[in-house]
C-alpha cells in the first residue's frame, strides 16, 4: 500500500510541488517580517517606558522633598501611568521579576535620558504584575527615598493592519493562479502528444502535430511525426505486396484454367477448373481488399442505428425467405464518429456470415460503456467449433475447409471486419451462445 500523497496529473503534479514551494517561501517570509515587526516594538517600547520613567524621576529630584507629594499629585499623568514615592523599596506580593531582555533595553534607555550629574537613581529593581502584565520600575533616589513608577506595556503586534494581511494573501493567491495558470499551459503539449499517439492508433492517417512551441515540444513533435510516416509507410508498403502478387497470380491462373481444358479425364477437369475458379475468387477478394485499403475514406459522424438498419434490409432483400428471422433492438439514434462505407461493410459481412451460417441475424445495439458502443449480432446456428473460434479472423480459413458455392466467401470476410474495426480504435469478437449459435461482438469508440 503505497501512501498517495502525489496526484497523478504531470500538471497536477508540477503545480502541488510549486504551490507548496510557494507556501513555504510565503510562511517563510511571514514569520521573519512578523519577527523582525516584534523586536521592533519591543525597543520603541522600552524607549518610551524609559523616556518616562527617567521624566518623572527627574522631575521628582529636582523638587524639594517636602514638596514632592504634592508635585507627584497634582502632575498630569499619561492614562496607564502611576508614581509613588516611599521611604522604602516598594513590595508587592504577587509581582514577579521582569525578564532578563527587557531588562536590559530598559536599563540601557534608562542610563541614555540626561540626568543632572551625580543624580542617577543608585539602584533600580524591575518587577511585573503576572495579573495585567504591567511593568514597575522603582529606583532609590540620591537622599534615599524609592520611587515607583508602574507602566502599562502594550500588546505586541506582528503585523500592521488587517489590510496588511490581506494584502499579502491575494499576493499569495495571485501567484498561485499564475503558477496554476503556467504549468497548464507548459504540460499542454504532453497532453496533445497523447492524443496524438491515441488518434493514429485509430488512424494511420491521422493528421501530423504542429511543431511548433519550446525546442523540446517541436522536437517531440517532429520525432512523432516522423514516426507516424514511417508506419505509415510500411502499411503502405505491405498492402502494396499484397496486390502486386495478387495481381501477378492472375495470369498464370487464367493460363492454368486454359490448360485445364485440355485435360483428358472429365471428372479431373472439373475438379482442377473448380479449384482453379476459387483460386481466382480468393485472388480477386485480395486485390479487393487491397483497393479498399489503399483509399483513405474520411471519418464523419454516421447514425449507427440507421446503418444497422439498412444492412438488414438489404439482407432481407437479398434472401427474402430469411428476412422474418433478421430483428434489430436498441436505440433509434446514436451517432458515431466513424468511415461509413468501411462500417457499413463489416456489418454486411457479420449479417451475411449469421444469415449464411445460423440462419437467422438479431441485431442488438447498446449505448456507450466507458466510451465505446456494442453491437451484438446473434444466430441460431451451430456455432463455431471452440478451436476455429479464433482462426476464422485468419485470411482465408473457414470451418468448412471447401469453398463451398452455395455459402459463397473465401474467407476473408471476418478478417477484413476486424481490420477495419481496429482502425477504428475497436474491435469484433466471435463467442458461441449457450444455447446454441454464434455472437459477434463489436465494440466501437462512440
Ligand atoms: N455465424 C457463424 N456461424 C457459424 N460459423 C461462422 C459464422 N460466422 C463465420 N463462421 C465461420 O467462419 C468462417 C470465416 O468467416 P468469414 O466471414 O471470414 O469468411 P466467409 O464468410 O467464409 O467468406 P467471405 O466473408 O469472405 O465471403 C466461415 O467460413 C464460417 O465457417
Ligand atoms: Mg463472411
Amino acid at each position: 500500500m503505497r501512501l498517495r500523497l502525489l496526484p497523478r496529473s504531470l500538471a497536477a503534479r508540477t503545480a502541488w510541488v510549486l504551490l507548496a514551494g510557494l507556501a513555504l517561501v510565503q510562511v517563510a517570509g511571514l514569520t521573519i517580517h512578523a519577527l523582525d515587526r516584534l523586536d521592533l516594538q519591543r525597543l520603541a517600547q522600552a524607549r518610551d517606558i524609559a523616556v518616562r520613567v527617567m521624566g518623572l524621576y527627574r522631575a521628582v529630584i529636582l523638587t524639594p522633598a517636602a514638596d514632592r507629594d504634592a508635585m507627584l499629585h497634582d502632575m498630569e499623568m499619561p492614562p496607564g501611568l502611576t508614581a509613588t514615592l516611599s521611604p522604602g523599596p516598594p513590595q508587592f506580593a504577587r509581582f514577579e521579576p521582569v525578564g532578563q531582555p527587557l531588562q536590559r533595553l530598559l536599563r540601557v534607555n534608562m542610563n541614555l535620558s540626561p540626568v543632572p550629574a551625580g543624580m542617577r537613581p543608585r539602584e533600580i529593581e524591575f518587577s511585573r504584575d503576572p495579573a495585567d502584565g504591567r511593568v514597575t520600575v522603582a529606583m532609590r533616589t540620591p537622599d534615599g527615598s524609592w520611587l515607583a513608577v508602574t507602566t502599562a506595556i502594550g500588546g505586541l503586534r506582528p503585523w500592521h493592519s488587517g489590510g496588511f494581511l490581506l494584502a499579502f494573501l491575494l499576493m499569495t493567491a495571485a501567484a498561485a493562479a499564475l503558477t496554476i495558470w503556467a504549468v497548464r499551459r507548459l504540460t499542454a503539449p504532453v497532453r496533445i502528444l497523447a492524443l496524438a499517439a491515441e488518434s493514429l492508433g485509430r488512424d494511420v492517417n491521422a493528421p501530423p502535430l504542429p511543431e511548433s512551441g519550446p525546442t523540446e515540444i517541436a522536437t517531440a513533435a517532429a520525432a512523432f511525426n516522423t514516426m507516424a510516416a514511417r508506419i505509415r509507410r510500411f502499411v503502405q508498403d505491405r498492402t502494396e505486396m499484397l496486390t502486386a502478387i495478387g495481381h501477378d497470380l492472375r495470369t498464370p491462373i487464367t493460363r492454368l484454367k486454359l490448360r485445364a481444358e485440355f485435360m483428358e479425364d472429365e471428372e479431373q477437369r472439373r475438379k482442377m477448373l473448380n479449384d482453379l475458379e476459387e483460386l481466382e475468387a480468393m485472388v480477386s477478394a485480395t486485390l479487393a481488399f487491397g483497393r479498399d485499403a489503399k483509399t483513405t475514406e474520411p471519418v464523419s459522424a454516421l447514425d449507427l442505428p440507421e446503418l444497422l438498419r439498412t444492412v438488414l434490409d438489404e439482407a432481407g432483400d437479398a434472401r427474402p425467405d430469411s428476412a422474418d428471422r433478421l430483428s434489430y433492438a436498441g436505440p433509434n439514434q446514436l451517432t458515431v464518429r466513424a468511415r461509413p462505407l468501411a462500417l457499413k461493410r463489416v456489418f454486411v459481412n457479420l449479417i451475411a456470415n449469421a444469415i449464411s451460417y445460423g440462419g437467422s441475424a438479431r441485431v442488438r445495439l447498446e449505448p456507450p460503456v466507458d466510451g465505446a458502443v456494442s453491437v451484438f449480432v446473434e444466430d441460431d446456428g451451430p456455432g463455431i467449433p471452440p478451436e476455429h473460434l479464433d482462426r476464422v479472423f485468419e485470411p482465408f480459413h473457414r470451418v468448412e475447409g471447401s469453398r463451398n458455392r452455395e455459402t459463397g466467401g473465401v474467407g476473408l470476410g471476418l478478417p477484413i471486419a476486424r481490420n477495419i474495426l481496429r482502425a477504428h480504435g475497436g474491435d469484433v469478437t466471435l463467442a458461441n451462445r449457450p444455447m446454441g449459435g454464434v455472437r459477434a461482438h463489436v465494440l466501437l469508440p462512440a
